[in-house]
């Protein structure tokens, strides 16, 4: 599938709102840069892309996004160097994962100069929005929505791809408390789970209301089946460490293959850590804490990076875990290192910073 990027159509907006922007005081995607990419699906085919001023985006109200939740994004981050250079962080992850979450719910895939050479274009316009400094990023958010009218029960044959940009400094304020899914999925074999689909968060709206009126802040989900297996923790993956071992879930049709996830992995077993990745039974954390073995648990995402957890509730009991410092916690140690290479602050050697 070819596609030709060189005809996009770029209308600036008449003034920025950059200087109103208080990048300081940033609540996770929340607002946005001033220019958005817009590309329209339609008669079989990609059509010409766009760059545009942000705005509203008029829609029918029976399309069919509205309905049947056909709905697909990624998450993404670009960085800006001590040479005012931007970099992506394996855009090529995401780039092939929109294209499997696409097919997944019936959408067609995207031409790689669409998504790559369009993001790149659009950040190109939006340069000065990136910032620099550890902790700085401008969170990426590509989707893509079903546009066709009617509420027949079936795919679109209409869908519009999008790109909106948003600074961003951290996701979660601090630790996180988390409450062990005894009752609730997030996924089952053989459904969506794998798929960043917009129904796959929003089914954990509910759930996760309810542990939050209970005093916690996300829910770790086990597998549908049985509720025994360990598997994903709200907008992360989960990794869990016993003595001196990170265990993580395998991805699997229910659980999202995460570009941190496995970069911490990748980039943690270069630096020495030691890493299972295999099912890890909610039996066996517990016993490991009784035992004193559990020391960390931890989540990992584009938006949260990596977020240490504080406790967990499971049957009723709490669980807090150690408090571990900057020197002690793995948690902390990989995410100062994978951070230091998406802000070029150190060496990269899997080569996965790429410059825009
Ligand atoms: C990300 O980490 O980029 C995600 O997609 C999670 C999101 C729901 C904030």
């Amino acid at each position: 599938m070819k596609y030709d990027i060189s005809n996009i159509k770029i209308n600036k907006c008449q003034k920025s709102k950059i200087d109103t922007f208080d990048f300081e005081d940033l609540k996770f995607g929340a607002k946005f840069t001033d220019h958005m990419l817009i590309c329209n699906y339609k008669d079989g085919q990609w059509q010409t892309a766009e760059i545009l001023p942000y705005s509203p985006i008029q829609l029918e109200p029976s399309a069919r996004v509205f309905h049947y939740g056909q709905a697909i994004f990624e998450g993404m981050k670009a960085y800006k160097d001590s040479n005012d250079d931007i970099w992506l962080f394996r855009p090529e992850e995401n780039y092939e994962r929109f294209n499997k979450s696409a097919t997944r719910l019936a959408m067609p895939t995207l031409p790689k100069e669409l998504f790559i050479d369009g993001l790149k274009t659009l950040l190109n316009v939006e340069r000065e929005w990136v910032r620099k400094g550890m902790g700085n990023s401008l969170y990426i958010r590509p989707f893509m929505i079903a546009t066709e009218g009617g509420v027949v029960a079936s795919p679109s044959n209409e869908f519009l791809f999008c790109i909106i940009l948003s600074p961003a400094k951290s996701y979660y304020s601090g630790k996180v408390k988390v409450q062990i899914a005894e009752h609730f999925s997030r996924a089952a074999n053989g459904g969506i789970g794998a798929a960043k689909a917009a129904g796959n968060y929003s089914a954990q709206f509910y759930p996760t209301q309810l542990a939050q009126q209970a005093g916690y802040n996300q829910v770790i989900w086990t597998d549908s089946a049985t509720h025994t297996k360990l598997e994903e923790a709200g907008t992360m993956n989960v990794f869990f460490r016993i003595n001196d071992t990170l265990i993580t879930a395998p991805t699997s049709e229910r659980i999202l293959d995460g570009v941190t996830r496995k970069s911490l992995i990748k980039l943690g077993e270069h630096l020495g850590y030691k890493f299972e990745v295999r099912h890890i039974l909610v039996q066996e954390i517990i016993e490991a804490f009784e035992k004193g073995e559990l020391k960390e648990i931890f989540g990992a995402g584009t938006a949260a990076v990596v977020n240490q957890i504080e406790g967990f509730e499971y049957g009723g009991k709490y669980y807090e875990l150690p408090h571990l410092d900057d020197e002690k916690s793995y948690a902390l140690q990989l995410k100062d290192a994978l951070t230091k290479i998406q802000n070029k602050l150190a060496d990269d050697p899997f080569e996965w910073t790429v410059k825009i």
